[in-house]
């Protein structure tokens, strides 16, 4: 066994883990983390997205104790702490950018770092962007259409209220 200490959307965990342990059954089974999930077994489907230190990785191809010292959020985290949704999970829920739903955490984490890195995004640099995330449901359209709108409202000027 290997101790481990990572901080996953913002509390601090000191825990034993297998070499072996993957990141994604590191957060769902030992910290109960069951908002990331596991979609495949061959490191394509993208359900199990999480940030990694602020980059967006599949956890099914990281090993927990490769996370050791680093700072995870999962889908768990996303939220504000009075429980405001994510600009992205907001346009999700919106233009109803799910089916089933079990590609969701995924893609909206993978598409919270896509805006990262650019926060005015084609709808190919979108779809390029969330190429590695698979919806079995196609639900493919309205998902493009969520992250334009996030995209849009993430940029948008900040109202203040006041006036001149
Ligand atoms: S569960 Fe990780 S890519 Fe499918
Ligand atoms: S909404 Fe069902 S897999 Fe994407």
């Amino acid at each position: 066994m290997s101790q481990i200490t990572v901080r996953v959307d913002g509390v601090t965990y000191t825990d034993e883990v297998e070499p072996r342990t993957l990141l994604v059954h590191y957060l769902r089974e030992q910290l109960g983390k069951v908002g990331t999930v596991v979609g495949c077994d061959t490191s394509n489907c993208g359900a199990c997205t999480v940030h990694l230190d602020g980059a967006a990785v599949k956890s099914c191809t990281v090993l927990a104790v490769q996370a050791d010292g680093s700072e995870v959020t999962t889908i768990e985290g996303l939220a504000a702490e009075d429980g405001t949704l994510h600009p992205v999970q907001k346009a999700f829920h919106e233009m109803h950018g799910l089916q089933c739903g079990f590609c969701t955490p995924g893609m909206i984490m993978a598409s919270v770092d896509l805006l990262k890195e650019n926060p005015h995004p084609s709808e190919s640099e979108i779809r390029e962007g969330i190429e590695g995330n698979l919806c079995r449901c196609t639900g493919y359209q309205n998902i493009v259409r969520a992250v334009r709108q996030a995209a849009g409202e993430m940029s948008a000027p900040e109202t203040t209220g006041a006036q001149a």
